[in-house]
């Protein structure tokens, strides 16, 4: 068992106090050894995690300013938080968790500009009119929503998940929102260009969450395409942002490795650096057993991690969240048993588990970049 940290410390610096409630959970323990951030350095991979601004505990807080390098928003940069409404523009919760970032010297990216999926865009949005010319009023929205965005966070944000998950899985192909049906594919070269244009100096990257179990072929052919597509228009696209919420749908045991390598092979041929951005492992079909489980995620993320980071295009690594409590997978996709899933790298009481063993381990074995 690792030591607890000797003093809690209270880590709040940064996040606006209105969004936070009173600290009320217990100390955080450290882990052995390195950090997983002076891991990751060693080997040229910017290593980090997704916060949202609604966290306060000054443990979980601990953990990310022991751990990482790099903060991504969870949820704060998405239209339906900076946008509920037509024409107004709500920064605080974004600015909160810019401001921990900032604090604490970490880099931080963005998500994301155009979640091209109707299930994410505000009610307004959907039913918006864009009038007698579409594709123009469309085009213009779109401009001036991303320069709004871009230019609020200026460099800060060093890397930025401009459109995200715009392939329909079960077709592989564009999904129908009111952007494609005003602009067709044209919406998502428009958003690059504006994101190149207002964050001159950010990467840009294609986020989406095909994933290397069984099932989703149809979309990794359909993502490939438009990774192609994209190349073939001069889409100013300089990443491929793999999410890898692996284990999905409770696929854990059924990776396909060629496949895999044969997917990402494509993505690296056309000359994408390669960005780990969600991480974390669904245990689903693991069993109810905690040591059991922990051992088949952390095996699972060994295998996983090692065929990534042996990509070496592959430079910045950010897990989902850091510890079990705060995990989008309890509410999303909860387990038969009832108990909660354990899919990150600290627990519920803020203990490190065997995943982040893993992680250390993958990050340790990875070549250089
Ligand atoms: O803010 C409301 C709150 O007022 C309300 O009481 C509560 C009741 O449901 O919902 C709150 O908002 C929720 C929000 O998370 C904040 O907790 C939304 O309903 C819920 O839909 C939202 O879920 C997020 C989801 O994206 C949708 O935006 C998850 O936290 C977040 O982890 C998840 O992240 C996505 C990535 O953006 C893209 N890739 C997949 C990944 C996991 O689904």
């Amino acid at each position: 068992m690792p030591n607890p940290l000797p003093t809690r410390r209270h880590v709040l610096a940064g996040l606006s106090a209105a969004a936070l409630p009173a600290i009320v959970s217990p100390t955080a323990f450290a882990a052995t050894g390195p950090s997983l951030r002076a891991l990751a350095a060693e080997k040229g991979i910017l290593f980090g995690s997704a916060l949202s601004a609604r966290i306060s505990e000054a443990p979980y807080l601990d953990i990310l300013k022991a751990e990482c390098g790099l903060i991504v928003p969870e949820n704060e940069l998405k239209v339906y938080v900076i946008s509920s409404q037509p024409d107004r523009f709500n920064f605080a919760p974004g600015d909160a968790i810019a401001s921990f970032a900032r604090d604490n010297g970490m880099k931080m990216r963005g998500h994301t500009l155009l979640w091209n999926k109707v299930e994410f865009m505000p009610k307004w949005l959907l039913d918006i009119d864009f009038g007698s010319n579409p594709a123009r009023e469309a085009e213009r929205y779109l401009r001036d929503y991303i320069k709004r965005v871009c230019t609020h966070y200026g460099d800060q944000i060093i890397s930025w998940d401009v459109v995200n998950e715009t392939i329909d899985p079960k077709t592989g192909e564009i999904r129908d929102t009111p952007f494609t049906k005003a602009l067709g594919f044209d919406c998502i070269r428009i958003a690059f260009e504006a994101a190149r244009e207002y964050a001159p100096k950010a990467q840009l990257v294609y986020n989406d969450y095909m994933s290397w179990e069984r099932g989703n072929e149809t979309h990794r052919k359909g993502v490939l395409k438009l990774l192609e597509t994209l190349r073939a228009k001069n889409v100013p696209v300089d990443g491929f942002g793999i999410q890898s919420h692996i284990g999905n749908d409770g696929h854990i045991k059924e990776a396909q490795h060629e496949q895999w390598r044969a997917f990402i092979d494509g993505a690296v041929g056309m000359n994408y650096k390669l960005l780990i951005t969600e991480f974390d492992v669904n245990d689903k079909d693991l069993p109810t057993d905690t040591a059991a489980r922990d051992a088949g995620v952390a095996a699972a993320a060994k295998d996983y991690l090692d065929l990534m980071f042996s990509y070496k295009q592959l430079d910045q690594f950010l897990c989902w969240g850091m510890s079990d409590n705060h995990s989008w997978l309890q509410g999303w996709t909860p387990r038969t048993d009832k108990t909660p899933q354990r899919p990150t790298p600290y627990d519920a009481q803020y203990r490190p588990k065997p995943l982040r063993d893993a992680i250390a381990a993958a990050l340790k074995a990875a070549p250089k970049r």
